[in-house]
């Protein structure tokens, strides 16, 4: 409702007295004046800015499908570039969707919408009659002006762009929480196979798959690792596999070495430390973050995400935080030629609980 009545009148009723008693106490500045835009006397003008917003939101909708088909159509889990190039496509599709319908919505406000401002002066609580009607006849005349109704193309453009723009977010959130994975593939990790050139013999004869440093893939030997010190260590090999990715992110472990007499050792893990040698997957047990920080005079290792604290001298076991299940423990040795080498893989499954994990131990 365009008003003439002075605003300094509502600084007024906040005071103790009647209004009548309080004088203004600031001069009324009133409203700038409304400068005519091109688009307000020119048809042409209108309809030619109605044609850029069109664009602007046919851009948004192309660029929200082209995130997700973008996103769609990269295979990841071959390489680290993949998953770079597809979060990438991702970001570029959500971000320049939005971009489209920011920028439609500016241009339009600034062109084709009214620019005439309205004052509302302060009214009772409750309403009259009168005043909803005015209330519905300004939401009327709000609509009439915005063009919307006059326009079915910008009208179609606008709810076809805001109804996509979701699209890169929750296209690949449907996809991530649609259980189509196999959980079997997280029963086993690449420790239970010896591809060749990537093993050791054992004293027995059999074959063990070498550790190596990650990520410049180094052998490692027993007196390289000194008492304290800290490796992250994958399988020998392991980039010369199909989704090495995936299949690092099961097998990483972590390395160090402790003075035997301090290591608590249950009889059937007698032989899975190599003269206080130690490897525990890195993949918490909690929610599967990669547990990373090792205080050498504890021996606790300690998951930035949640706190969750493990003993690697009592076999990982948890000693703080939400983690219910100590870290899984690497069986190694050294092969003939002095590497250290996995015995097996895992006795069970890797990182965090989910539905069908018992299951997958009892049958491995
Ligand atoms: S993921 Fe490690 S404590 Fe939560």
């Amino acid at each position: 409702m365009s008003t003439d009545r002075p605003t300094g009148e509502l600084t007024a009723r906040e005071g103790a007295g009647t209004v009548a008693d309080v004088p203004d106490r600031f001069e009324n500045p009133g409203l700038p004046a409304h400068p005519e835009r091109l688009a307000d006397r020119d048809p042409k003008a209108a309809k030619r800015v109605e044609r850029q917003l069109v664009l602007l939101l046919l851009i948004s909708i192309v660029a929200s499908i082209g995130g997700v088909v973008g996103w769609a159509s990269i295979p990841v889990g071959t390489t680290l570039m993949d998953v770079r190039l597809s979060t990438l496509v991702l970001g570029l599709g959500l971000g320049l969707g939005l971009l489209g319908i920011g920028l439609a919505a500016v241009h339009w406000s600034k062109t084709l919408m009214s620019n005439k401002e309205y004052v509302e002066a302060r009214k009772p609580t409750y309403s009259s009659p009168e005043v909803r009607a005015e209330a519905v006849e300004m939401i009327e005349t709000g609509i009439e002006e915005s063009g919307i109704a006059r326009r079915p193309v910008l009208k179609g453009a606008l709810v076809g762009a805001a109804a996509l723009a979701p699209l890169p977010f929750v296209v690949p959130l449907v996809g991530e929480l649609t259980p189509t994975w196999d959980s079997r593939r997280f029963a086993h990790t690449a420790w239970g196979r010896v591809p060749e050139g990537s093993g050791g013999r054992l004293p027995d004869g059999s074959m063990g798959r070498r550790l190596a440093t990650d990520p410049d893939g180094r052998l490692i030997r027993a007196a390289d690792v000194t008492n304290g010190s800290a490796f992250q260590v994958i399988p020998h090999g392991l980039e010369e596999e199909e989704h090495y990715l995936e299949e690092k992110a099961k097998a990483v472990v972590f390395m160090t070495r402790i003075d035997p007499s301090e290591l608590k050792v249950s009889p059937e893990r007698r032989d899975w430390h190599y003269d206080g040698i130690i490897a525990f997957s890195k993949v918490c047990t909690h929610v599967g973050c990669p547990v990373a920080l090792y205080e050498q005079q504890t021996h606790h290792l300690l998951c930035p995400c949640h706190q969750s604290t493990f003993d690697l001298a009592d076999e990982a076991k948890v000693v703080f935080g939400p983690a219910k299940r100590a870290l899984p423990q690497l069986p190694i040795t050294v092969d003939t030629e002095g590497y250290l080498v996995a015995r097996s893989d895992f006795h069970e499954t890797v990182g965090p609980s989910f539905w069908e994990r018992e299951r997958l131990d009892e049958n491995r």
